[in-house]
């Protein structure tokens, strides 16, 4: 078993000490509005806001070699050339490390005698991407060499770029000021902005077309100028720009020679266009290059990327779980992945292509859980965003742009789990900050352009919207598809090049979906707190009344024997039942009608996780979604019996859903299990990565489960839901933080052997610094808590009426 890397939980890096990872493992730089995707050997691109729209940088995804463009510095000494990084020209290196931190990436790379250390970072609230560089003589002899940089510029639209030749080879424009290389194409026209790539230090040369630098016939792994240890000095006129710097250094023995490369997206704003006919307005890139042309400014722009991150981590932090892998993550890089899918959805990764979906109505809901917390404001923003692209009946659009903020018409709506999302969404931001003044905003639907509806009034429209769409079982229709995707029941494609979510018309249709039917009860349960808190007690008592009319009708209509049967297909036949020969059983349906509240009373929510367990959990990979697989397609379930067994959500582990089962251990004080559960899909626990082959420090959206040939294989890392939910099962759930509308709750529920654990926690603007002990090794069951030397009655900690903004808890556990 080959070893890829280690923790450092000090720095908060991820070390990997060999470039040929089983995959590329990716980090990403920038958090505010420019983002680069970096993986350990500096492949990747960078764009502005949005992937599709505003892409810097072009990427060739599902290359071969894989992950074959980035960010790349290039040395020839003597003979030989070499990247770092290891790639492009894959020549063998003395030393190679990669270091992915909190948005930054640091590659070291040494051969005969020679140490490159590049380190990528995005500074705070900036535009442009750094890359500091040092070359260090590590021999006794002075050393000559040239180092190259180079980067592929895209013409901004990406699926343009990559698609629609006949244009963009006459369309590329560059112009060259010293060492600036701007990429402005189709800025003559209608485009008010450019890239700029730069370098602090004098060059000696340099190249932007590709052509030239590359050469027609030659590949990234051996570019013509790097092998002949000279640029052309090329300027690109169409075909393909690119940026190459070339720097020749002599370096005495011991000497180290350190400046910086910057990559940034410049907005011209208000300032001229033009200087003269053809030649830009180059004022703004001039000023970012004489910033940082000053190394101080390197540095504290790269401090202040660490500080962010220090101080967004502060709001949580659990420093001695006694479970290390849960520590880690729960501290650091569950938090970070949360930060990734809060910004980026789906949309641009290892796997998402930036092109295809934007950002997910559900899945951006569902980001802000663990989210939230880091930044209510944006949270906030983003509620209000989303909220903005639901129609007047309940329905959403199902995905949309971020750079418009507008939905995407070719994916359209009717996902019916789609509209409660945003309870669960609202009542968290609510939860943290205890701001109701949310609820009034104005925030228009999409087909009612100028619309005055405030947030409240879209909350109780998705509400409404389930109640009044329900099937022959009373039940909520599921329409194109629940959260599970793949479920299409409406569908009956037969066309292998129709689209299995919109193909089939889910107007008069009748299937019908109990996870929905259970997301439905948590919502309800959610606002009744909400409306609560905000002394409207008819308001509660009208929707406790929708919530005790669902249960009622969940209870009587889909439970199972064993379980809760997953949902009615369009002839009202079961799906997820006993009677079925395959798919049995499924995943989502146990967790939200536990989660919802089910079962509680009659014993089968506890019978419901016992199925789960007992069919669909192993301890190394997780639980796969739904047994037995279909090793069939069936027309009346769509894509969902489309993947071989064992894959997505055909079985395979789809760790999303994992999530809501450890919240449910953890309601039946399952602590063991709650934890066991959650080790079996952490990626930092996973042992064999050349099985695993993902990233070790971020979840994966899918595991290849024991149905499947190939147990074990994770997939589709980084933009998944398991971020956000994760991160609520470790912080709230097991070690028990949870915010509510009148305070902290403190509920922890883990291991019986655990002795303790402390967490600080920033809330509403007090630092909780929270111990927790468990003298007589019970799971659950806050015996008393003392908040700064006073013993509380019940669990949750007031806030603070005198001003303090530190408060100390103590929690005993064992009631
Ligand atoms: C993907 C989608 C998400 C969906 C899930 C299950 O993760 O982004 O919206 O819920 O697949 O199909
Ligand atoms: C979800 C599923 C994926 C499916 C897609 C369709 O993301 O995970 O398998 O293809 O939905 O939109």
């Amino acid at each position: 078993m080959a070893n890829y890397g280690h923790f450092d939980d000090a720095h908060r890096e991820f070390v990997i000490s060999r470039p040929d990872t089983p995959l590329p493992w990716l980090n990403y730089l920038g958090q505010d509005e420019f983002f680069g995707l970096c993986t350990q050997t500096a492949g990747g691109y960078s764009f502005w806001k949005d992937a599709k729209l505003r892409r810097i940088t072009r990427y060739r995804y599902n290359n071969n070699p894989m992950d074959n463009d980035g960010r790349f510095l290039y040395v020839k000494q003597g003979n030989s050339i070499w990247n770092p990084g290891w790639k492009p020209t894959r020549t063998k290196l003395d030393a190679f490390e990669c270091r992915h931190g909190l948005g930054y990436s640091r590659i070291t790379g040494k051969k005969d005698g020679i140490e490159v250390e590049q380190l990528m970072f995005v500074p705070p609230q900036e535009n442009l991407e750094i890359w500091k560089v040092s070359v260090r003589n590590k021999t006794k002899k002075p050393q000559k060499l040239s180092l190259f940089s180079f980067v592929e510029f895209c013409s901004f639209e990406a699926l343009n770029d990559m698609t629609n030749y006949q244009r963009t080879y006459s369309i590329g424009e560059v112009e060259i000021e010293d060492s600036a290389i701007y990429h402005k194409t189709e800025y003559r026209e209608r485009r008010n902005h450019y890239a700029l790539f730069g370098c602090t230090r004098k060059i000696d040369g340099y190249d932007t077309s590709r052509d030239a630098f590359v050469g027609v016939h030659n590949g990234l792994h051996d570019p013509k100028a790097v092998l002949a240890g000279k640029c052309t000095n090329s300027h690109a006129y169409g075909w393909n720009p690119v940026g190459a710097h070339q720097i020749n250094l002599t370096l005495k023995p011991g000497q180290e020679e350190t400046f910086a490369f910057v990559l940034a997206y410049i907005d011209q704003g208000d300032l001229p266009k033009f200087d003269a006919p053809f030649v830009m307005n180059k004022v703004k890139g001039r000023e970012i290059l004489k910033k940082y042309s000053d190394p101080a400014a390197v540095e504290a722009a790269f401090t202040a990327v660490k500080a962010r991150w220090e101080e967004l981590l502060s709001t949580y932090q659990a420093p001695s779980v006694p479970n290390e892998h849960l520590q880690r993550m729960v501290n650091t890089w569950n938090q970070v992945q949360c930060m990734a899918t809060f910004n980026l959805s789906r949309s641009a990764s290892g796997y998402e292509t930036g092109i295809g979906r934007g950002m997910g109505y559900r899945d951006s809901n569902q980001d802000i859980l663990g989210f939230v917390h880091l930044l209510p404001e944006r949270a906030r923003q983003r509620i209000l965003d989303i909220a903005s692209t639901q129609l007047s009946d309940g329905t959403c659009f199902h995905q949309y742009q971020p750079l418009t903020k507008k939905g995407n018409a070719d994916i359209g709506g009717d996902f019916n789990d789609d509209p409660l999302w945003l309870v669960l969404s609202t009542c968290a931001y609510i939860r943290e900050t205890g701001d109701v003044t949310i609820l009034d905003e104005v925030c228009g639907y999409a087909d009612k352009p100028g619309s005055k509806d405030s947030l409240l009034h879209h909350i109780e429209t998705s509400i409404a919207y389930t109640l009044n769409n329900r099937g022959p079982h009373n039940l909520p229709l599921i329409g194109h598809a629940d959260w599970n995707d793949c479920l299409n029941l409406n569908c009956f494609s037969k066309e292998p090049n129709e689209s299995f979510q919109t193909t089939g018309d889910v107007k008069g249709s009748k299937a019908e979906s109990v996870m929905i039917a259970g997301l439905f009860l948590y919502a309800a349960r959610d606002l009744v707190g909400l409306y609560k808190f905000m002394g409207q007690a008819a308001d509660a008592t009208r929707v406790q009344g929708y919530y005790d009319d669902m249960l009622k009708t969940v209870e009587e209509q889909a439970w199972d024997g064993a379980w809760y049967t997953r949902a009615f297909d369009a002839d009202s036949n079961p799906v997820g039942s006993k009677s079925c020969k395959e798919g049995k059983i499924y995943i989502e349906s146990q967790a939200w009608c536990v989660l919802g509240g089910a079962g509680q009373t009659n014993g089968r929510a506890k019978k419901a996780l016992q199925a789960v367990d007992k069919y669909l959990y192993t301890p190394e990979h997780g639980c796969a979604l739904q047994y037995p697989p279909y090793s069939t397609y069936h027309l009346e379930l769509g894509e969902v019996s489309s993947y071989p067994p064992g894959y997505k959500e055909n079985a395979g582990v789809f760790s999303h859903n994992n999530t809501w089962i450890h919240i449910g251990w953890t309601m039946f004080g399952e602590g063991d299990k709650a934890l066991e559960y959650y080790l079996s899909i952490c990626p930092s626990a996973k042992k064999d990565h050349d099985k695993y082959r993902s990233e070790p420090y971020v979840y994966a959206q899918m595991t290849a489960s024991q149905f499947s040939p190939t147990p074990g294989e994770g997939k589709n890392s980084w933009l998944t839901g398991t971020g956000a939910w994760s991160f609520v099962v470790a912080s709230q759930s097991i070690l028990g933080v949870q915010p509510d509308f009148t305070g902290l709750r403190i509920d922890p529920c883990v291991p019986k052997k655990w002795k303790g654990f402390s967490v600080t926690r920033k809330f509403r603007g007090v630092t909780y610094s929270i111990t927790v002990k468990n003298p007589k090794g019970k799971s659950k069951g806050v015996k008393s808590l003392v908040v700064d030397g006073k013993k509380i009655a019940g669990n949750v900690i007031p806030l603070p009426t005198d001003g303090r903004t530190a408060v100390k808890v103590e929690v005993t556990l064992g009631a």
